[in-house]
C-alpha cells in the first residue's frame, strides 16, 4: 500500500522485499490497522520523503531472520513495534529505554518494482503481505489472541493506553479528561479505567464518539460543539479541573484547553501528533509557573513493548481489557483509502486490513 505523492491517493502495487540482512527479521502480516498517523504520512504532514509504505499497526507470524537474530524465529507470532530499543544510547544507559533516541529499523528497503527505495511508515511499512523489519521490532506475545486485535497495540493502543498509565502517572481516584476520543483516546479512557480513575471525561465533537467513549469507561462526555470545554471539565471536577488531561487530537485549540483544564499542579499529556505549524497560542509565561504541574508528551505512550504488549495481551484474555471494541470493520487492503474516508467522517475507531495467509 504505496502513498506515492503528497495527498495523492494510495494504490496497491507489487513490491520487492529483501531477505533478512544481519538483525532482521521477515514478518508475513496478518492485520493492520489503519491509524491516524498513515493520514497524515499521506498528506506530508510527517515528512517528505514520499514514496510511502504505510501501515505500522500489525501482527503477523515471523518468516526467516537473518544473522544474530535470537530473539524471534520463525512461527513466532508477533506484535510489530516502532520502537526497538537500543540498549546503549544516553537515555537506555541511565534506565530510561522509553526514551530511547537511537531505536532501531530495518537497514535494508521495501522496494517498488522499479527499485525505488520505499519509506516505511514509523519504520514498520505493514500494508504489505510481507515486511522486513529490526528483529527488536518484533515482539512475542501470547497467540491465543486473535491478529485484528493484537495489531493494535502496535501503536494507536498502545499510545493511548501508555498516555494515561505511563506518561500521565494516572492512579486509582485521579480525574481524568480525554480531548478526542478515537482509537488513541478511547486507550487512554481504557487505561485510566483500569488504573482506578474514578472521574473519567471523554470530549469530542462527535456524538457517537461520545458513545464509544462511555463503553471503554468515561464517567462523563462533553460535547466540545456544544459546550466550553474547560467549563465543562471544571464542573465534573468540583470546579478545579483534572489530575490528568490528555490531548488525543494535538491541536493548539485543545492543548490550550487542556492546559487550563486541569487543576492546579496536575499534569497535561500531549499524544496527539501536531501539524508542523501548528504553534502554541500566546499563553502568558507566569501561568505555566502558576499552575505548576507537568507539561508532557507522549512518545508511544512511553511504552516498552517487550514489557507492554504482553501484558495486554494478557489482560484483554482475561476479558479485563476489551481491546475487541477498537475493532470497528475488516477490511481489505484495497480499502485502505476509503478507511481513510471513514475515519475523517468519525464512523470508525479501527478500520482493521486483513492480509491473506501465505499460500
Ligand atoms: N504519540 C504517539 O505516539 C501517537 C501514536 C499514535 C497516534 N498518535 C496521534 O494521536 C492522534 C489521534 O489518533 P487516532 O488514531 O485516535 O485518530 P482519530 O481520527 O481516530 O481520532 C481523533 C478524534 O479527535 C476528535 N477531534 C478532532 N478535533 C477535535 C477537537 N477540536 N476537540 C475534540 N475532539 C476532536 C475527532 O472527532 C476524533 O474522534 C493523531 O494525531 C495521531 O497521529 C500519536
Ligand atoms: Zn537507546
Ligand atoms: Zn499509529
Amino acid at each position: 500500500m504505496v502513498a506515492g505523492a503528497k495527498g495523492a491517493p494510495v494504490t496497491v502495487e507489487a513490491v520487492q522485499v529483501p531477505d533478512p540482512g544481519p538483525g532482521e527479521a521477515l514478518v508475513a502480516v496478518q492485520a493492520c490497522g489503519v491509524c491516524h498517523t498513515d493520514l497524515h504520512y499521506r498528506e506530508g504532514r510527517i515528512n517528505d520523503q514520499f514514496p510511502f509504505l504505510l501501515g505500522h499497526e500489525a501482527a503477523g507470524v515471523v518468516e526467516a531472520v537473518g544473522d544474530g537474530v535470537d530473539a524471534v524465529a520463525p512461527g513466532d507470532f508477533v506484535i510489530l513495534n516502532w520502537r526497538a530499543v537500543c540498549g546503549r544510547c544516553r537515555a537506555c544507559r541511565r534506565g530510561k529505554p522509553w526514551y530511547c533516541f537511537d531505536t532501531h529499523n530495518a537497514s535494508q528497503s521495501v522496494r517498488r518494482s522499479d527499485g525505488t527505495a520505499l519509506s516505511a511508515a514509523l519504520g514498520i511499512g505493514a500494508f504489505a503481505e510481507k515486511t522486513l523489519v529490526h528483529s527488536g521490532q518484533c515482539t512475542k506475545v501470547n497467540p491465543a489472541i486473535a491478529p485484528e486485535i493484537a495489531g493494535l497495540l502496535g501503536c494507536g493502543v498502545m499510545a493511548g493506553f501508555g498516555a494515561a498509565i505511563n506518561t500521565g502517572g494516572v492512579t486509582r481516584g485521579d480525574s481524568v479528561a480525554v480531548i478526542g476520543c478515537g482509537g488513541v483516546g478511547d486507550a487512554a479512557i481504557a487505561g485510566a479505567r483500569l488504573a482506578g480513575a474514578t472521574t473519567i471525561i471523554g470530549i469530542d465533537l462527535d456524538p457517537g464518539k461520545l458513545r464509544w467513549a462511555t463503553a471503554f469507561g468515561a464517567t462523563h462526555t462533553v460535547n466540545a460543539r456544544e459546550a466550553d470545554v474547560i467549563d465543562a471539565i471544571r464542573a465534573c471536577t468540583g470546579g478545579f479541573g483534572a489530575d490528568v488531561v490528555i490531548d488525543a487530537v494535538g491541536r493548539p485549540e485543545t492543548w490550550r484547553q487542556a492546559f487550563f483544564a486541569r487543576d492546579l499542579a496536575g499534569t497535561v499529556v500531549l499524544v496527539g501528533v501536531p501539524a508542523p505549524e501548528a504553534m502554541v497560542p500566546d499563553i502568558p509565561l507566569l501561568k505555566f509557573f502558576g499552575r505548576g504541574g507537568a507539561l508532557k508528551s507522549s512518545w508511544y505512550g512511553d511504552c516498552l513493548p517487550e514489557r507492554d504488549f504482553p501484558m495486554l495481551v494478557e489482560l484483554h484474555l482475561q476479558g479485563r481489557l476489551p481491546l475487541e471494541k477498537f475493532v470497528s470493520e475488516t477490511i481489505t487492503l484495497d480499502e485502505v483509502e476509503t478507511a481513510f474516508t471513514k475515519m475523517e467522517r468519525g464512523e470508525v475507531l479501527r478500520s482493521v486490513v486483513l492480509l491473506p495467509a501465505p499460500s
